[in-house]
């Protein structure tokens, strides 16, 4: 076949004029960190999800810490969470000083596997975190009645299921609390941000102490008209509170989810029909319960080929991948500090040998899609390292 000339990313933000339009208005508008406009995209993701609290932060790694932090996890104190997930879901656990303790993944629909997650519940254990992984959610049910028999609280990570649907309920009101990322890569973008959701307004409260100094009162609220600019602090709270510039990106994109994540959708059914029947390709399992899945990542395992070099074989066709993800238990730090290993999890290291995330964004064209699957049936039939 013949080689594209230009380079098909892994991933683009889907940025339109209505963005660029909005960016600007907050830019001129005389108010450019958070204000109006982060008030909307939270009362945006009140109403998207059923939350009773939104939260907007300047991404999903702030909004873990400050959850973490808000819930007084710290040393001494386990979180269970599956091995196969971003570092910085396992990365905020171990800065609090907490021990994360794993559960297995499983190999074909990539989620937490809902027993084994229960099996980890201990008397140390001060909260449970699931991930709904690239698109679909996770099994909840089961993880919210072993998390509600403990007495612990469940934490989401939310940060690929903006439009995540669980047996009829959104992503970000089934645990207690939820974290969304607005990453670039994310199915909406800030261009760096997130958002925290949760039921209870006394943890709503620290939480939004937490992300502004521990200072009791909005700024744009004691600087505006009638308002006074004295204030105390209680307890000292993080910076981490997202600006009007990247709110107002966010307004926008959220006004086009359901559109975006249909496009996602549909370039994701195109890899399906095109890939089904390849040998040496596995593709995404779907989870049995019934869901919607938000399509945030489209991940491949290449059973038929050695998984890094294929990387490289696709790279000279001119198409980039991603890695989502190595398993955290196998990162250094992590083996060296709560002694984990190899063959502690098999389903998340089956899958982390090889997983590959192939392009998925709104702005691709469905020749890409079917581009991309002929280099892959090319590839594959070439018959190189297994
Ligand atoms: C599962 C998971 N959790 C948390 C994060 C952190 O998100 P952010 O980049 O917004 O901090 C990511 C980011 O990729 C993620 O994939």
């Amino acid at each position: 076949m013949e080689i594209r000339s230009d380079f098909l990313p892994l991933s683009r933000p889907a940025i339109g004029p209505e963005e660029i339009e909005a960016v600007v208005a907050a830019l001129t508008s005389g108010w450019i960190t958070s204000g109006p406009r982060a008030a909307e995209l939270e009362e945006i993701f009140r109403a998207e999800t059923g939350a009773q609290h939104a939260i907007a932060v300047t991404s999903a790694t702030a909004g873990l810490h400050m959850v973490l932090t808000a819930l007084g996890i710290g040393p001494g104190d386990e979180v269970v969470t599956p091995s196969m997930t971003f570092a910085s879901t396992v990365n905020q656990v171990a800065l609090r000083g907490a021990t994360p303790v794993f559960a297995d993944n499983d190999y074909h629909t990539m989620q937490v596997i809902p027993e084994a997650l229960a099996e980890k519940i201990g008397p140390r254990t001060k909260a449970v975190m699931p991930v709904h992984f690239a698109g679909p959610p996770a099994d909840m049910d089961p993880i919210i009645l072993a998390a509600a028999k403990a007495g612990v609280p469940v934490i989401e990570d939310a940060a690929h299921a903006v439009g995540t649907v669980y047996k009829g309920r959104p992503a970000g009101a089934l645990g207690d609390v939820a974290i969304f990322s607005f990453h670039p890569i994310k199915n909406i973008t800030t261009g760096e941000g997130g958002m925290i959701t949760c039921k209870d307004g006394e943890l709503a409260n620290k939480l939004r102490l937490l992300r502004f100094h521990g200072i009791e009162r909005d700024a744009w609220k004691r600087y505006g008209k009638g308002g006074t600019p004295h204030y105390d602090i209680r307890e000292p709270g993080y910076k981490y509170n997202l600006t009007d510039i990247q709110a107002a990106l966010g307004v926008v994109q959220m006004k086009r989810v359901r559109e975006l994540n249909a496009r996602r959708g549909a370039l994701a059914a195109r890899y399906v029909a095109a890939l089904s029947g390849v040998s040496g390709i596995d593709l995404p399992g779907v989870p049995a319960y019934a869901h919607e899945d938000s399509h945030h990542l489209f991940i491949v395992k290449i059973t038929g080929h050695d998984r890094d070099a294929f990387i490289g074989r696709l790279a000279d066709y001119n198409v980039g991948v991603g890695l989502h993800f190595p398993p955290c238990h196998l990162l250094t730090y992590v083996r060296e500090r709560y002694g984990s290993k190899p063959g502690d999890f098999p389903g998340a290291e089956r899958a982390g040998e090889r997983i590959l995330s192939l392009p998925l964004f709104p702005g691709m064209a469905d020749g890409d899609v079917d581009y991309v699957c002929a280099a892959i049936r090319e590839i594959l039939s070439s018959g190189a390292p297994a």
